[in-house]
């Protein structure tokens, strides 16, 4: 842990988080959390303004931080703390053309996603929807040998589409289960790369071989709308397609379609484009497992990404490197 120095940063939270991290932050900084639901608005940015100075910024995936936030952002932030890996939320490069430093929250949430994934796999490939639907209706018969027919992942592929740290750590978990695991991403293989060998080039090539695919990879201008009619096209007629990532790397109406003919088999979702909204269709296929964007929805991994945070802006103040540092 950093040590504090003597004045004390000013942060803005904008972004309700757990009791625990909100106290972390306030005994590192001097905090002042947002009371409305437009917490963008309460900052002094002109007559209309809030009363106070801050230096930085803590929110979260709630909170878009895209260029017009940015370009009305007060003069005297300097730092944005995104309480998320993902930063698709945040423009990035304005923030960079202003000077505003970005952190994030890597790693300490990775084992979290990681065993999520896992969950979904597991939910979609046992049919979890039908058998929970079947059990709560108090309508189910009794045990019989034609009953919600799965799959065991034992023995099967899993492609991995980013092979970044989560997609490491859901590859290790995976091969614990019996899975053959293939991955694509930006970056090939270095050499001594644990899992070198099922490096396949392009999406295409790994979907052709997989029995599960998930999609573990940020969204970007490159990976949106990824999985899309070409792509399912390729597919196997048992393919699990899983989404830890960010919904918009699937084209929603492909996806339900090829659910809904069973061209593949099952979908285990975390996350989707224009959450909560998610395309209603979803709620009708029985084949659907999903669940509300939780990945990171663990105690261990929300105190994780406050505490990186709080070292990360400590850090930056006292001029050192800092990691989790996007810009
Ligand atoms: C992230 O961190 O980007 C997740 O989607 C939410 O924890």
């Amino acid at each position: 842990m950093t040590e504090p120095p003597c004045a004390k940063l000013s942060v803005f939270i904008a972004s309700r988080l757990i009791d625990v991290v909100e106290a972390r932050f306030e005994s590192a900084f001097d905090v002042a959390r947002a009371k409305t639901n437009h917490p963008l608005r309460e900052l002094k940015t002109g007559e209309n303004g809030g009363d106070r100075d801050f230096d930085a910024i803590l929110f979260s995936l709630d909170v878009q931080m895209q260029a017009e936030q940015i370009k009305a952002l007060p003069a005297t932030i300097r730092a944005l703390a995104t309480y998320s890996v993902g930063t698709d939320h945040i423009d990035l490069e304005v923030a960079r053309e202003r000077g505003i430093a970005v952190f994030n929250t890597p790693g300490v949430l990775a084992d979290s996603v990681a065993e999520n994934a896992i969950f979904l796999i597991l939910g979609a490939a046992r049919r979890a929807t039908e058998s929970i639907d079947l059990v709560r209706s108090r309508t189910w018969k009794g045990w019989s040998p034609r009953q919600l027919v799965g799959f065991q992942l034992s023995g099967r592929t899993l492609g991995i589409l980013g092979m970044g740290d989560i997609g490491l750590r859901v590859a290790v978990r995976a091969e614990a289960l019996g899975m053959k695991i293939l991955y694509s991403n930006r970056r090939r293989p270095a050499k001594g790369d644990r899992y070198a060998a099922g490096f396949r080039a392009s999406a295409d090539e790994l979907i052709r071989e997989c029995d599960v695919l998930l999609l573990a990879c940020p969204s970007t201008a490159q990976t949106r709308g990824i999985v899309d009619h070409a792509l399912l096209a390729q597919a196997k007629s048992e393919l699990i397609i899983v989404n830890i990532a960010r919904g918009d790397l699937i084209d929603d109406q492909a996806l339900i379609e090829a659910l809904r003919q069973r061209r593949i088999w099952a979908a285990g979702l975390d996350v989707f484009a224009g959450e909560p909204d998610l395309a209603s269709a979803y709620f009708d296929l029985p084949n659907v497992f999903m669940v509300p964007h939780i990945g990171s929805s663990t105690l261990e991994a929300r105190i994780g990404m406050g505490q990186i945070l709080v070292d990360a802006l400590l850090g930056w103040q006292l001029d050192r490197p800092v990691d989790n540092r996007v810009y």
